[in-house]
């Protein structure tokens, strides 16, 4: 059966969420779900914002047809062909004939590809700036590429000053009954994996990112409809300027990520000493096992803090591999401005430190700090004047802490 919400009295929600895929995108863990959002406007003209992702296409339609009650669909608006929002486009062609289709012209492209439909003939390409009259309300199109595919457009709604941000502004989480970022204590609760979601779906784009939000920035905005995650209508400025700092890969928190590897635990034993002796001198640590938690989590930490901590021992004469595939994520996702500092191990050769080096230094703004804590095998007593010296540097490149 459906279940539609009332965005404004004529903007209504038809989406739905998935609680029950294991992972989104085929790679990140979604433990508490992800809701997939659309929205339909009901004024003299019907207009659909987006298709949905195939876990919720039956809601989706059921919500259409409740919503509509027995009105024609005139639009149906395309800002994102990614299939997490188009799977069921296909079906929706198909059901309803008489739709025009609005979309840039790489988006019915990718319309023809993904389902082998041509329409060209009901389709309206737009550019930035095209309007389409509704009624009561004026949409307007805003090109976003690469937020996060190349054919992304948002849309403004300028009668009531709403922004459809596409994948813009979204977070990872099923909407538990609640639509609203402002019914749930979001930057208690949510902010981690609306990071989360950001490092890894959004955050090799941080520049295309900038480029919408200066767009944003000049529009009188009441609520921000995203793709997935709550709608906005309070403290939008808030989530805005989460999405600043990340789009410009600056940290939120002086702080450390220490990510360690560790085979047989010598490693992760310097690691949770190092962490135990920053956190006496005040500094902010998270200290993750790379072979543990899914990398997206550890990335959604680097875009946190400001300083990386990499522990790994020496492997096939490189970096241990759950590192080595970690780094290369962080390179993936184009992570800037952070201060590196490294401990590797090696029994007879350590050199995990260079390998790790060699991932990352082609990062904007990454600096690899000095000393490197070596280790043969495990800490030894003998270090304790190594480790004293390693801590120090660490404080003294977060500004000097006691
Ligand atoms: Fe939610 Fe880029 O798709």
């Amino acid at each position: 059966m459906y279940c539609v919400k009332n965005v404004t009295p004529d903007l209504y929600y038809v989406g739905g969420s998935d609680r029950r895929s294991p992972l989104f995108e085929a790679a990140h863990p979604i433990p508490h779900g992800v809701s997939y959002n659309n929205y339909l406007l009901m004024d003299e003209k019907t207009v659909l914002m987006d298709t949905a992702d195939r876990s919720v296409a039956e809601l989706f339609f059921e919500n259409i047809a409740r919503a509509l009650n027995g009105r024609e669909l005139n639009y149906i608006v395309v800002q994102h062909m990614e299939p997490d929002h188009s799977a069921s486009m296909g079906h929706a062609l198909r059901l309803y004939p008489d739709a025009r289709i609005i979309c840039t012209a790489k988006a019915a492209a990718m319309i023809k590809q993904f389902t082998g439909i041509d329409v060209s003939a009901r389709a309206r390409l737009v550019k930035e700036g095209d309007t389409l009259e509704t009624g009561r309300h004026t949409l307007r199109f805003i090109m976003a590429p690469m937020v996060h595919w190349p054919e992304v457009m948002v849309t403004y709604d300028e009668t009531d000053h709403t922004l459809f941000s596409a994948d813009a502004f979204g977070h990872f989480g099923a909407l538990d009954g609640a639509l609203f970022a402002d019914e749930v204590d979001f930057f208690r609760d949510y902010l981690d994996e609306a990071r989360r979601y950001y490092a890894n779906i959004v955050g090799k784009y941080g520049t295309p990112v900038q480029g919408l939000l200066k767009k944003a920035a000049g529009l009188e905005i009441a609520r921000v409809c995203p793709l997935h995650g709550f709608v906005w209508r309070r403290d939008i400025g808030k989530i805005v300027a989460k999405y600043d700092l990340w789009s410009k890969y600056q940290p939120e928190e002086q702080g450390v990520l220490i990510a360690s590897a560790s085979v047989y635990g010598n490693t992760a034993n310097a690691a949770g000493i190092v962490a135990a002796r920053l956190r006496d001198r005040g500094i902010q640590c998270a200290l993750y096992d790379v072979s543990v938690p899914d990398p997206s989590y550890i990335l959604s930490e680097a875009f946190k803090y400001s300083h990386l901590l990499l522990a790994s021992p020496t492997y096939n004469n490189g970096v241990f591999v759950k590192m080595e595939n970690l780094l290369h994520d962080m390179a993936a996702h184009t992570l800037a401005n952070r201060t590196v500092f490294m401990i590797q191990n090696g029994s007879w050769a350590p050199n995990s430190a260079a390998g790790m080096k060699a991932i990352l230094e082609g990062l904007k703004g990454f600096t690899f700090a000095e000393p490197v804590l070596t280790l043969k095998s495990a800490l030894a007593a003998g270090q304790a004047d190594e480790v004293d010296a390693f801590v120090n540097a660490i404080c003294e490149s977060m500004g000097g802490n006691a």
